[in-house]
């Protein structure tokens, strides 16, 4: 009975906001704005889950001590739930990424002749971080720059018998930057380059580091000639079975200066849409 009560009331409620919605669209945009000047904007997928359980009465969750009348009318109700999500939409979205511009030791930046191809992949940002801004841009979502504490060589050559001496060995290398809050993040845009074929190590170092059980990974990825190549079945093999892996994108690093079109359709497929 009392959970009938609960339902009835929030379909009430929803019902009465909308119409007012309609009705009086000037006194629900003035609601959203007061709600705007609070500084609550750190709620978890957790605390949207509690609220919406708790509207729906599906169950009671213990709600106490939790701020969650966001436009502080003395009720819980469909309008907190959805400043919630407003609120939270930013952080959890991470876009996690490698690039070899940000991963390399350049000795003596004076040699590097910026004008040569050879050089471009060495210069900032590099084409992983170009295509992770313009996610950002779309999407919103905090970056992190994924880091190996031995950097790469310059010299191409150089690095990539390093690289091949990594794979040979299967080795994880060490990261400079990690994560405190994963557990924020639902979703995961992870970026790299095709490195021979597969990712760049230091991906491998970052996905065994977090447990990303019940999460999404979106991979995108950037390459010469050869494409996605092996790298996301590797991804799939190191991520727990229930981290779902969406459709990724792949650009060649010749359409790198003019892919923020691609990768919003790639997202519009996805279902995520502007911010
Ligand atoms: C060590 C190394 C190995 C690479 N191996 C491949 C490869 O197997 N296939 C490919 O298509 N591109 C390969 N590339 C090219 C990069 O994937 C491409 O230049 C990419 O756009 C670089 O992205 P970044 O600037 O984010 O590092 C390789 C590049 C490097 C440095």
């Amino acid at each position: 009975m009392k959970k009938l009560s609960y339902y009835i009331l929030s379909v009430f409620v929803a019902v009465v906001f909308f119409v007012s919605a309609i009705a009086f669209p000037e006194s629900v945009k003035y609601t959203v704005d007061s709600a705007e000047a609070t500084e609550t904007t750190s709620y978890t997928a957790e605390d949207i889950r509690s609220l919406q359980k708790f509207l729906l009465s599906k169950e009671t969750p213990d709600l106490s001590g939790k701020d969650y009348d966001l436009n502080n009318d003395d009720i819980w109700d469909i309008f907190d739930l959805c400043l919630m999500k407003k609120f939270s939409s930013e952080s959890n979205i991470l876009i996690a990424y490698f690039t070899r511009a940000e991963n390399v030791l350049i000795e003596n930046p004076e040699e590097i002749d910026t004008d040569a191809t050879s050089s471009a992949s060495l210069l900032l940002p590099g084409n992983s971080a170009v295509m992770a801004n313009h996610i950002q841009s779309i999407v919103g979502g905090d970056l992190f720059s994924i880091v190996a504490e031995n950097l790469y060589p310059a010299d191409y050559e150089n690095c990539l018998r390093r690289v091949s001496e990594e794979q040979a060995e299967n080795i994880r290398p060490s990261l400079v930057n990690h994560i405190d809050n994963i557990d924020n993040y639902d979703i995961i845009f992870l970026g790299y380059p095709n490195w021979a074929y597969t990712c760049p190590m230091p991906v491998f170092s970052f996905l065994e580091e977090y447990d990303f059980s019940g999460k999404i990974i979106v991979p995108f990825c950037t390459h010469g000639t050869g494409g996605l190549a092996g790298t996301v079945s590797d991804i799939k093999k190191i991520l727990p079975e229930d981290c779902k892996v969406m459709k990724p994108v792949g650009i060649s690093r010749e359409d790198i200066s003019d892919c923020k079109g691609d990768i919003e359709k790639w997202l519009l497929e996805l279902g995520f849409y502007r911010k």
